[in-house]
């Protein structure tokens, strides 16, 4: 085992902790990665939004009063990870993988149509443009990845043993790629995962089991997608060093899965 001096990136101005950097969020249009981008650009990143293209003017318009720019590319793209590389030409300090998608059905009327593409949003995608920008150097050291699972990757949950495959593959990818994504890169990989939260996604939800996910919150209401997004400038901050390979979940202390 050889041991290297601790180089901690100091912070010239805690207001802005991320000056300097250069942050792109996946599924940025709106929802959690729309909360984690404008949370981002608070702290002083240069913010560029990734969603699929027919998001358009929502993405152009998050990323319009966000200063940040716009970049419409479904990221199971089999050349995503080029493209993102070519849209950061000096290198990206934060990569947060928020895209993600439900396609629920109970296991025995999950045709496959239903299965593959939550699975190739919410994880192979996430596995494929991760090791591509890695490879390439397009992270920098001291770089952050923070990956979205959910506490269905902890519990599971009725109807969606795709979505919650596709985020217990979430947690896995980060505790296998921790390790060696700090000791090869000096980047660190982190996921957080979400409890409910009012989004549009979840706005498809039936009502009652809606209310259920707010009333499994100990603090009695929906989570919010700014709990989220906080949790992830965290895990972005120069000062989170030490912080690898950690799922954090952000779910008022649901039940599921506890
Ligand atoms: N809302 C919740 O309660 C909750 C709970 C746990 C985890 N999560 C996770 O948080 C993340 C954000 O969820 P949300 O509630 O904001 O959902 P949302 O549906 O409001 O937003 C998701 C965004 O991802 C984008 N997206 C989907 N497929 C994409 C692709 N192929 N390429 C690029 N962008 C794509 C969508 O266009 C959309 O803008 C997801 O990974 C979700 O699984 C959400």
């Amino acid at each position: 085992i050889e041991l290297t001096a601790a180089a901690p990136a100091p912070v010239a101005d805690w207001a802005a902790p991320l000056a300097g950097r250069t942050a792109l969020v996946t599924g940025a249009a709106r929802g959690i990665g729309a909360s984690v981008a404008s949370v981002l650009a608070r702290d002083g990143a240069r913010v560029i939004c990734l969603d699929v293209p027919q998001t358009g003017d929502e993405l152009a318009r998050t990323a319009d009063t966000l200063g940040a720019t716009a970049l419409p590319l479904d990221i199971t793209a089999d050349d995503a990870a080029q493209r993102i590389a070519a849209a950061v030409p000096d290198g990206l300090d934060v990569l947060v993988h928020n895209a993600g998608i439900t396609r629920d059905r109970r296991l025995a009327n999950m045709p496959a149509d239903r299965w593959a593409p939550v699975l190739d949003v919410n994880l192979d995608s996430v596995l494929r443009t991760t090791d591509a920008l890695l490879a390439a150097g397009t992270v920098h050291r001291g770089g952050r990845i923070v990956a979205t699972a959910s506490i269905a990757g902890i519990a599971g949950n009725n109807g969606q043993t795709n979505y919650a495959a596709s985020k217990a593959g979430i947690i896995g990818l980060v505790r296998a790629l921790a390790p060696r994504a700090a000791a090869d890169h000096g980047v660190t990989v982190n996921a957080v995962a979400p409890g409910f939260i009012e989004t549009k996604m979840t706005a498809a939800v039936p009502l009652l089991i809606r209310e259920a996910g707010r009333r499994m919150n100990s603090l009695g209401q929906g989570g919010l997608p700014v709990d989220v997004a906080e949790t992830t400038a965290w895990f972005a901050q120069p000062a989170s060093t030490a912080v690898n390979g950690q799922v954090v979940r952000v779910c008022g202390q649901s039940l599921l899965g506890a």
